[in-house]
């Protein structure tokens, strides 16, 4: 997939209209994870390297067209050192940018007119500007005005991230060095049906656990104790496994768990087989054996995309260590040159990250949602109206 490109040699004293995906944790004004921030900086660096007055979009939660003070992009302006804009849809300062001048505009969820892809606002958005870029990747599956909509009304281009992110993601769907495993956790079956059948079409072995994978457990009859799980997804399960089943790829579910008496960080770890889980059991993490076996597939891989941990890693050591131990293999399989690692998600990431080897891995996605539409679908909305 080819997508129309920013020409830096040609936007000088431009007024260019960047969408990034700013959808960043902030508490009481303070930026949680910057990684999003840092990987948009390429792209702002470029265009205010090459002379464009540039005006940032970005939305930040799910404000539903109203303007929700707590969800200001103000702290991010803040961070960034630059000028903050209090609604997107002022003009008045672009008479007083100058060449190189980069601001931020408020959240552009503050408009329904936004997430509706409505034509009308978009056009609002667009006036002002001569050229549109698209950076926001994360976002890239909504078609919204700020993405979809703006693109009738300005030349309309890909950033550096974005361009990165598909680059890097088809690669592995497209030509992956093989053999290939695909390794998918997280909460629901509900979320990822999509991607998981893709994945058993292409991948030759699939890993699902935590939450996910005991639903898959459960469907192949296992009890799963008083846990987080989806009962009502069993026969969508077994539909998946089907797929994998069709198209030769190996499926591995959870052999064991880390369970609790209760859903708390403080409660007391005891790893049990999938086949002694009790009623009164709350499984919290994949057990160790599961992480053996996992790290075992990792070892023979020669590319890996993962995404979604397999317990509570935010909690620590003790109920995210199945998540950390894969981690840490990946990323020393990677290091090593033996693999190429691609991983994507929001908790997966900050799982990296709190084991410090983010760097480590081939490739790591801003998008949560958004990878796991790219990787069932080969393309997003605002991508699609982007390609050459
Ligand atoms: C994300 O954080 O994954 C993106 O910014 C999309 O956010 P949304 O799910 O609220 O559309």
């Amino acid at each position: 997939m080819k997508l129309r490109s920013v020409d830096y040699g040609r936007v000088k004293g431009k007024y260019v209209l960047l969408r990034v995906d700013f959808n960043v944790q902030i508490e009481n004004g303070k930026i949680l994870d910057t990684f999003r921030i840092e990987q948009s900086m390429p792209t702002i660096n470029k265009l205010r390297e090459a002379g464009a007055r540039v005006a940032i979009c970005a939305h930040l939660g799910r404000p539903k067209g109203e303007h929700v003070p707590e969800l200001s992009l103000r702290p991010i302006a803040d961070y960034m050192k630059i000028s903050f804009i209090d609604d997107c849809l002022k003009r008045d300062f672009l008479a007083d940018m100058h060449d190189s001048d980069v601001v931020l505009m408020e959240n552009v969820r503050f408009y329904s007119g936004e997430e509706e892809n409505d034509l009308e606002f978009a056009k609002k958005l667009a006036t002002g500007f001569d050229l549109f870029v698209n950076d926001a990747f994360a976002v890239s599956h909504r078609a919204a005005a700020s993405l979809v909509g703006v693109t009738e009304f300005l030349p309309s281009v890909a950033g550096e991230l974005l361009n990165s992110e598909v680059e890097n993601i088809s690669k592995i769907m497209e030509n992956p060095k093989r053999p290939m495993l695909a390794i998918v956790g997280g909460g629901k079956v509900s979320g990822k049906i999509g991607v998981l059948k893709t994945l058993c079409k292409l991948a030759d072995t699939v890993i699902v656990g935590g939450a996910l994978g005991t639903t898959f457990n459960y469907a192949c009859g296992k009890k799963v104790g008083n846990s987080l799980y989806e009962p009502d997804m069993a026969d969508i399960a077994c539909e998946i496994m089907k797929v994998a089943d069709d198209n030769g790829c190996r499926f591995l579910m959870p052999l064991d768990k880390g369970v609790g008496t209760k859903f708390e960080p403080s409660a007391q770890r005891t790893n049990k087989s999938v086949d002694e889980i009790a009623d009164m059991d709350v499984i919290i993490d994949d057990g160790p054996m599961t992480a053996e076996r996992n790290i075992a597939e990792i070892d023979k891989a020669a590319t890996v995309v993962w995404n979604g941990t397999f317990g509570m890693a935010e909690w620590g050591e003790t109920w995210g260590q199945s998540s950390f131990a894969v981690a840490r293999a990946i990323a020393k399989q990677t290091t090593a040159g033996k693999l190429v690692s691609v991983i994507g998600g929001g908790e997966t990431v900050a799982c990296l990250d709190a084991i410090e080897v983010c760097n480590d891995m081939t490739y790591v996605s801003t998008g949560g949602g958004a990878f796991l539409e790219f990787i069932e679908k080969g393309t997003l909305p605002a991508i699609e109206v982007l390609t050459i």
